[in-house]
């Protein structure tokens, strides 16, 4: 498995233990298991199940979210970008994980992804994340991003995570603050959202457990 590429210190081993590596799901080459969720990297067979979570939270997401036009909402666009997370995946530049809860394991209900991925002096990647519109308010996303960060931190050795948040988007910053990111400042007009370049509140999540 690509994973091993880096391996954690013991220290590390030690403090981290919110996800397990399972058996990979049907269709996917990754898989975490947390409490109550699976978090996926799928192979491009799942491009269906991808598609019917995007369109079921289309008009939800919108607001947060790079505008797509229709055919972004079609499985073999949705099979299109599986490809490419998958080549990201395999070459270290990203995880792409969808999220499923291990009752309805074959049911996406959000996305996590740490992308953009560089090593060298940076060590450094970005999240983004969504979920379900009917799914949110359970602790879902905060279950999820700990145990996607410990993930990182381990296996992919990383000294920093950024995740930007708009300033209204008041639940975000509440996963975030609970998942230990620290707000760092204000980045103006920093990506594009739903038509205009919007600004983002800047939050960090540095390891201090892995020795570098
Ligand atoms: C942001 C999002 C991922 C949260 O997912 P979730 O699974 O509902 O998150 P959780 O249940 O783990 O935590 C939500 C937190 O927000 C808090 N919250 C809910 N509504 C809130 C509000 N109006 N103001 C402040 N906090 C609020 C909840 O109380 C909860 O915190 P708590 O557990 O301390 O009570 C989800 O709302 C979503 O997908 N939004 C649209 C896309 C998006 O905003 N993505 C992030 C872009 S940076």
């Amino acid at each position: 498995m690509k994973i091993q590429m880096r391996t954690a210190t013991r220290k590390a081993k030690e403090t981290m233990a919110r996800f397990e590596i399972i058996t990979p799901v049907k269709g996917a080459v990754l898989t975490l298991e947390t409490k109550r969720l699976l978090l996926s990297v799928y192979k491009p067979s799942a491009a269906e199940k991808v598609t019917d979570y995007l369109t079921r939270n289309r008009k939800f997401h919108k607001p947060f979210n790079q505008t797509q036009r229709d055919r972004y909402f079609t499985v073999p666009e949705q099979k299109a970008y599986l490809k490419s997370d998958l080549l990201q995946y395999k070459t270290n530049t990203q995880v792409g994980l969808w999220i499923s809860t291990i009752e309805e394991p074959w049911r996406i209900i959000g996305r996590l992804s740490f992308y953009s991925i560089i090593g060298g002096c940076m060590n450094s990647c970005f999240v983004g994340y969504h979920i379900d519109e009917n799914e949110q308010g359970k602790g879902y996303m905060t279950e999820a991003l700990l145990a996607g960060c410990d993930f990182m931190f381990k296996y992919y050795r990383l000294h920093r995570i950024e995740a930007d948040v708009m300033p209204h988007n008041e639940r975000s910053i509440a996963v975030a603050t609970k998942c230990g990111f620290e707000k760092m400042g204000l980045n103006l007009r920093f990506m594009e959202i739903d038509g205009s370049y919007k600004d983002h509140i800047m939050f960090v999540k540095l390891n201090s457990d892995v020795e570098t």
